[in-house]
C-alpha cells in the first residue's frame, strides 16, 4: 500500500507545531500502525531528518503508552484495541492518514506526538491504593469471601491502562472514566472500604486541579476507550463522592 500521512511535528510544550505531510510506499496490509510508523521514522533517519517520536512500549495492548489520535479517533478505527493493536489492513491504497497527539490541556505535548500524562500518575497517588499492614501479618486476599458479581465488575474496572483515550474523545477533555476505573476497583472490594471516603474525594480533587473537564454524558469515553470500561463506573464515582461529601471522614 501507498499512503499519505499528515503528521503532527511539534519541538516542545512551549513551540508551535504543525501537520507535516509524508508519503510511504510498500506498507503491508499485516504491519501494525507503530511498524509502518518505525519505517516511516527508518526513511528519515535514513535522510538525515528527525524521526517522529511516538510513545510505545509493550505492543500488545497492556502498558497504556501508545497514544495516537489517528483521523481524529483516540487509537483509530477499531474498537476494543490500542493504537498498538492497529493494523495497516484497516486502511486502503492509497489513503491519506492524520496521525496527532491526544489532545487535552491536562496533556502537555511533550515532543511531536508524546504527551505528558503524569496528571493521570498524580490522581492515582491521591488515593489509588489501600493501605495494608505488609509486616508478616498480612491476610490473603483470597481468604476473604467476595461475592462474584462484585469481584467480576472490580476486575473489569482494574482493566484500565490508564492511556488517556477518554481524556482525547471527550469534548471537555474529562478524565472521570480513568478516575471512576481507579475509585471503582477498589470501592466494589472489602479491602477498600478503609479509605473508601478520603479516596473519592482526594482523587476527584487532584483530578480538577489538573485541569480536565467534567463530565459530557455524551459516552464517548466509553466508546474510545481499548478496554471496555463502562459508564457504569462513573455513576458508581458519583453515588461515592456524594456519599463521601455528606460523611466526611474524620
Ligand atoms: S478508562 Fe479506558 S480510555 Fe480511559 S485511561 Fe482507562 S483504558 Fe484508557
Ligand atoms: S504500547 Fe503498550 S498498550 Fe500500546
Amino acid at each position: 500500500m501507498n499512503l499519505k500521512l499528515k503528521i503532527w511535528r511539534q519541538q516542545d510544550a512551549k513551540s508551535a507545531g504543525k501537520m507535516v505531510d509524508y508519503n510511504i510506499s510498500d506498507v503491508s496490509p499485516d504491519m501494525s500502525f507503530l511498524e509502518m510508523l518505525d519505517v516511516l521514522n527508518e526513511s528519515l533517519i535514513e535522510k538525515g531528518e528527525e524521526p517522529v517520536e511516538f510513545d510505545h512500549d509493550c505492543r500488545e495492548g497492556i502498558c497504556g503508552s501508545c497514544s495516537l489520535q489517528i483521523n481524529g479517533e483516540p487509537h483509530g478505527p477499531d474498537r476494543g484495541v490500542t493504537t498498538c493493536q492497529l493494523h495497516m489492513r484497516r486502511f486502503k491504497d492509497g489513503d491519506t492518514i492524520y496521525i496527532e497527539p491526544f489532545r487535552a490541556k491536562a496533556f502537555p505535548v511533550i515532543k511531536d506526538l508524546i504527551v505528558d500524562r503524569s496528571a493521570f500518575d498524580r490522581i492515582q497517588q491521591a488515593g489509588g491504593y489501600i493501605s495494608v499492614n505488609t509486616s508478616g501479618h498480612t491476610v490473603d486476599a483470597n481468604a476473604i469471601p467476595i461475592e462474584k458479581h462484585d469481584a467480576d465488575r472490580a476486575f473489569d474496572a482494574a482493566t484500565c491502562i490508564g492511556c488517556g483515550a477518554c481524556v482525547a474523545a471527550c469534548k471537555n477533555a474529562s478524565a472521570m472514566l480513568f478516575t471512576s476505573a481507579k475509585v471503582s476497583q477498589f470501592a466494589l472490594l472489602p479491602q477498600g472500604q478503609v479509605e473508601a471516603t478520603d479516596r473519592v474525594l482526594n482523587m476527584v480533587k487532584q483530578m480538577d486541579l489538573e485541569g480536565f473537564g467534567n463530565c459530557t454524558n455524551t459516552g464517548a469515553c466509553e466508546v474510545e476507550c481499548p478496554k471496555g470500561i463502562s459508564l457504569e463506573n462513573i455513576a458508581r464515582m458519583n453515588r461515592e463522592y456524594l456519599r463521601a461529601s455528606l460523611s466526611p471522614a474524620d
